[in-house]
């Protein structure tokens, strides 16, 4: 039987991260969502909590066991994961947005089964924007800002969209993958990815080949600490 690690110090690095899909809900019975399967998220909880950290995962709805010595928070649309990402970001020293959040809502979710019609071919729903969870992270004050990584699934022109992900959402790095081939990102466990980061003259970036996620996780939680303050 394994022995029981000590507690963790009160002093350890605050880590959060997002992971999973978010799913809005249509009517009771049905919701939007996507193919994200959390497993980059989970390993990155996984490497956060294995260099010592303490870390919270704020989790859509994946079929994953939480990573050992992770604190997990369930969630399932975009607007209770952004309640919980503000809520704990604060006294955070490093948030990771690894959701894959739903970039819209229905306008309001109906409160009974949207029946079939008989008189109509088509039903068209109304969406809404959801809140831009990072982005949000990224422009809180300075004093109560973490360290923002944020990630990018590109299909195409992977680096310049990352580009101008880190500048527009106000990130301190970012990762982007191309998740137009099978074999790697959604759902894959393996994933190659370009890192890019902040610096203070400008923007460094370095191609992470395919392996596996939990090895790109640790090489990107080792990158996002060594650009901490202290
Ligand atoms: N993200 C977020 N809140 C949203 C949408 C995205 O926090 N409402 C975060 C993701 O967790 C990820 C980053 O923003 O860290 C980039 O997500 P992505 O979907 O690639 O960017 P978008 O700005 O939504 O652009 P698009 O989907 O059009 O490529
Ligand atoms: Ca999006």
């Amino acid at each position: 039987k394994r022995l029981t690690p000590p507690p963790m110090a009160n002093d350890a690095l605050q880590v959060v991260i997002t992971a999973g899909p978010t799913r809005e809900p249509l009517d009771p019975v049905r919701y939007l969502s996507n193919h994200s399967s959390g497993k980059m998220g989970f390993a990155l909880a996984a490497a956060a909590a294995a260099s010592g950290a303490n870390v919270t995962l704020i989790s859509g709805p994946v079929n994953l066991p939480t990573p050992r010595g992770v604190t997990r928070i369930d969630v399932e649309s975009a607007a209770e994961m952004n309640a919980q990402a503000q809520r704990l970001a604060t006294t955070a020293a490093l948030f990771i947005g690894c959701a894959a959040v739903a970039d819209y809502r229905a306008e309001s979710a109906a409160a009974h089964k949207i029946k079939k019609r008989e008189n109509s071919d088509t039903l068209t729903l109304t969406l809404v924007k959801n809140p831009d969870i990072i982005a949000g992270i990224a422009a809180l004050p300075a004093d109560q800002r973490p360290l923002v990584v944020g990630f990018a699934a590109e299909t195409q022109d992977v680096e310049h969209y990352a580009r101008e992900k880190l500048s527009r959402k106000g990130l301190d790095m970012i990762v982007a993958n191309d998740v137009s081939s099978a074999e790697l990102g959604f759902g894959s466990d393996d994933n190659a990815a370009w890192l890019l980061w902040r610096t203070p003259d400008g923007t460094d970036s370095e191609h992470q080949p395919a392996q596996s996620k939990t090895a790109l996780a640790n090489v990107i939680i080792q990158r996002a600490l060594s650009l901490l303050p202290f």
